[in-house]
């Protein structure tokens, strides 16, 4: 392929803000971005005022930097702060929405009244079925699979070339008896991106919602959650905003919120949180009615100096050196005789480009004594550049890889 140069190399003006760059070659953004300065410099604030302030800086900085963090996701997604939904994590986010779907599972006639309020004609019937792909993160399963002695169906739909999922197989699959379809909007092993708006009017046309776990797009593909027309959207930190763990974000459509009461909850999410009411239930009318307890102050003070970032470099800028990057990958790699099991066009893939090896774990453990860091999954080498990269460490990782996996070792294995 031809690789065009890599663009926006004034951003490497910012590697001498991530102390990580200095110490390895770190190709492993998909996993855990690298942390920046102005994140500590955001946990030093905090300790700060934890020490000067003690409770009250609940009220005077907190609780307002909870507020900044939702601006910040909505900011990346198009939306305001007020929709966003704060979470622990990803699994705890998607805990939360399944738990308010089991009426419109069991075909509860005023959610299918308040869900064709919202244009989404659910209809009478029964809706068990929840469909996700064999190419989907493990929890986004899980949260179905555990709720099967509930009714639920989950449904998994498989991946024919192992790097994508057609939208003719999300088609044929939804039906008047789905009430969900939850997948991915940067596949976490292949890279593969999914194009949000047709699959968004596959589910609708059918009386059906999406559910798209953007973890590994946030923050490089250019994404507008309304004009897609998706219906819950969730992400996290720990990748492409360069966040760290323990902060993660939901947002549902504002006009589901009648429809979508969730029986996982926490005070966060009332309405009237600082009446302190035992015997009170009343949601929160914004995003906070999908959030549980007190978040993680120290996650989430790591988390705004990565979305500051984010925010100062923009997606478009972070995701076009992203791509150019991984076309680089691909394009040394196929030369040098390894196979990618990514898409080949940047746009349509995320972070994440996937070299063929059938027994990756020695190549990358090899990588990591040489200080190139990259990790594996099943049958792949993943290498996931970002911004900070340059050039040399791409071209570095290629020649190591090369010279490490034998030629019997580069076959690409089914799915
Ligand atoms: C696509 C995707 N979803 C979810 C997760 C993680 O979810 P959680 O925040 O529950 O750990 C990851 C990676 O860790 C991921 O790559």
């Amino acid at each position: 392929m031809t690789t065009r140069s890599v663009r926006h190399a004034d951003l490497l003006a910012h590697r001498a803000e991530f102390p990580l760059l200095a110490r390895s070659v770190y190709l492993n953004t998909c996993s855990l971005g690298a942390r920046s300065e102005r994140s500590r410099r955001r946990l030093d604030a905090y300790l700060h005022d934890w020490d000067t302030l003690g409770a009250r800086a609940w009220y005077r900085r907190w609780l307002g930097e909870l507020d900044a963090l939702r601006e910040d996701f909505g900011a990346v997604i198009g939306v305001p702060g007020s929709e966003i939904a704060l979470a622990p994590n990803v699994s705890a986010a998607l805990a939360v929405i399944a738990s308010a779907l089991h009426p419109l599972h069991r075909g509860d006639p005023a959610t299918a009244e308040l869900l064709g309020a919202a244009g989404i004609a659910a209809g009478r019937g029964p809706r068990p079925k929840v469909i996700t792909t064999a190419l989907d993160f493990p929890t986004i399963g899980h949260q179905w699979l555990a709720r099967e002695a509930l009714g639920v169906e989950l449904v998994v739909l498989p991946s024919p070339d192992g790097i994508g999922v057609p939208l003719e197989a999300f088609s044929e699959a939804v039906d008047e008896r789905t009430a969900l379809v939850a997948t991915g909007h940067v596949y976490f092993t292949t890279g593969a991106r999914v194009d949000l708006g047709p699959l968004a009017d596959v589910c609708h046309e059918r009386g059906a919602l999406l559910l798209v776990d953007a973890y590994q797009a946030t923050g490089i593909v250019p994404t507008d959650v309304v004009a897609d027309g998706v219906d819950v959207y969730v992400s996290g930190t720990l990748k492409w905003l360069f966040g760290g763990s323990g902060t993660a974000f939901a947002w549902v459509r504002p006009a589901l919120h009648a429809a979508l009461a969730p029986t996982t909850t926490g005070w966060f999410s009332s309405a009237r949180q600082f009446a302190f009411a035992v015997d009170e239930l009343a949601y929160a009318p914004d995003g906070r009615r999908y959030e549980l307890g007190t978040p993680s102050m120290p996650s989430a003070a790591i988390a705004r100096g990565g979305m500051d970032l984010v925010r100062e470099i923009g997606v478009d800028r972070m995701g076009e050196r992203t791509g150019d990057l991984g076309d680089l990958v691909i394009g040394l790699a196929e030369a040098a005789g390894l196979q990618v099991r990514s898409p080949r066009d940047a746009a349509a893939r995320g972070g994440i480009v996937p070299i063929a090896v059938a027994d990756p774990k020695p190549v990358v453990d090899a990588l990591a004594d040489e200080g190139i860091i990259v990790d594996f999954r099943p049958g792949i080498v993943r290498c996931s550049p970002a911004f900070y990269n340059t050039e040399d460490e791409v071209r570095l990782l290629i020649e190591r890889v090369d010279h490490l996996v034998p030629a019997a070792d580069r076959a690409v294995s089914p799915g």
